[in-house]
């Protein structure tokens, strides 16, 4: 017999109530036809042609079952082998949907309920919704605005308490374009030394660098967890292929419960092709890509300061500045006046308060619409 259950509305979990829309999303919602996009934070340039042949050809010529949760041993191998003074097995790596999933798993993984997650201000949204959805509380740290969103260790190392589990480091940084220096990097290891803290390293920028190629913190911290993919790097966003790698092969293997649970693997199809991600062809499209970027973003800095008479930070990495618009108001307004204009940017304080009076403005556009996109703004400042 079964019995009866009061019929009642339905709650959303705890888990999932400090979850919320992220601003940029609202934003891009209301976005007029025809708008340029300075919000986009993906590449506008094609995926590289052999991939989608390669794409292509396994889905006529091959049966593509299932992976392994943990993805192809050839391409886990390949994986591991970008991380060389790591020395990595296939138990290392587990090849994920896209960055992101890495990243939500891996938290879920490591955290207990309470624990303290310190996060970057500003930084990408999503890792605040991460960490809570895995039950563990973001505390931020400053990445000054007037240091130009650089890293400040001794504000870094006040927010380490007892609950602290992890720190999230983003470089090249999403919004900033900014780099984790080495000294950087080594000083937060020798603070974190001996705590069992982990830092979950976002390194999905490392391929997008326009000076000296990014370090990784890998080479200075054991406990890291690196979360990578191809997103940026071949303009693969919707291909779905990133990674964890680390040489704490017990979180690995506990990421790959949590993934495999969620997802079973990621497409056989996108593995397959990305396979081809670090060939010869592969990396000279990556290179290109940082040629288009750098000389991009420079463009956009240079029109920024004729036509506007706006700073933007000089970006070291990914397709980010940050705009200074402290002196014309606030920066939800000035992004909303800007997007009845039918430009898209996206204010600082989407990525946290340590932005507020700056706008995200990305340079996945090329140079004819960074232009057209200025003069858009000029006329909605005039
Ligand atoms: C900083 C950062 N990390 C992770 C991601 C997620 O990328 P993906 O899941 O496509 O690898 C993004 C995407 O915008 C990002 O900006």
């Amino acid at each position: 017999m079964t019995s009866k259950i009061a019929k009642s509305e339905f709650t959303l979990p705890q888990r999932l109530q400090k979850v919320q829309p992220t601003l940029i999303r609202r934003i891009f919602e209301r976005a007029l036809p025809d708008s340029i996009n300075f919000g986009l934070g993906e590449p506008d340039l094609p995926t590289p042609q052999f991939i989608r042949e390669e794409a292509a050809r396994v889905t006529l010529e091959e049966q593509n079952g299932y992976t392994s949760h943990a993805g192809l041993p050839a391409l886990r191998q390949t994986i591991a082998e970008q991380y060389p003074h790591l020395e990595l097995g296939l138990a290392n790596v587990c090849v994920t949907v896209g960055s992101q999933e890495a990243m939500t798993a891996a938290f879920f993984a490591i955290l207990e309920r309470g624990d303290e997650v310190l996060i970057p201000n500003p930084s990408f949204p999503a890792y605040i919704n991460c960490v809570n959805l895995a039950d563990g509380v973001p505390v931020f740290y400053k990445m000054p605005a007037e240091k130009d969103f650089g890293f400040d260790i001794d504000e870094f190392k006040s927010k380490i308490t007892g609950k602290t589990k992890a720190v999230v480091l983003i470089s090249p940084s999403n919004p900033t374009g900014k780099i984790l220096t080495e000294s950087d990097l080594k000083a937060i290891a020798a603070a974190l030394d001996g705590t069992g803290i982990y830092i979950v390293s976002d390194e999905i920028y490392s391929d997008l660098y326009f000076g000296e190629k990014p370090r990784s913190v890998s080479e200075f911290y054991d406990r890291t967890l690196i979360v990578s993919g191809l997103s940026k790097s071949l303009s693969m966003t919707g291909w779905r292929m990133g990674w964890l790698a680390s040489s704490q092969e017990e979180v690995v293997r506990a990421t790959l419960t949590v993934h495999g649970f969620l997802t079973v693997c990621t497409s056989t199809i996108t593995q397959k092709a990305s396979l081809l991600g670090w060939t010869k062809e592969a990396e000279k499209a990556k290179a290109d890509a940082r040629e288009i970027y750098k000389r991009r973003g420079e463009f956009l800095i240079k029109q920024l300061d004729e036509e506007l008479g706006l700073r933007g930070t000089s970006p070291e990495g990914a397709f980010y500045t940050m705009v200074d618009v402290r002196e014309l108001g606030d920066d939800l307004e000035i992004a909303e006046k800007f997007l009845t204009h039918r430009v898209i940017t996206v204010p600082g304080v989407a990525f946290g308060e340590e932005a507020k009076g700056f706008l995200r403005v990305s340079f996945c556009n090329n140079e004819e619409k960074i232009a057209e996109g200025i003069s858009r703004m000029k006329s909605a400042l005039s």
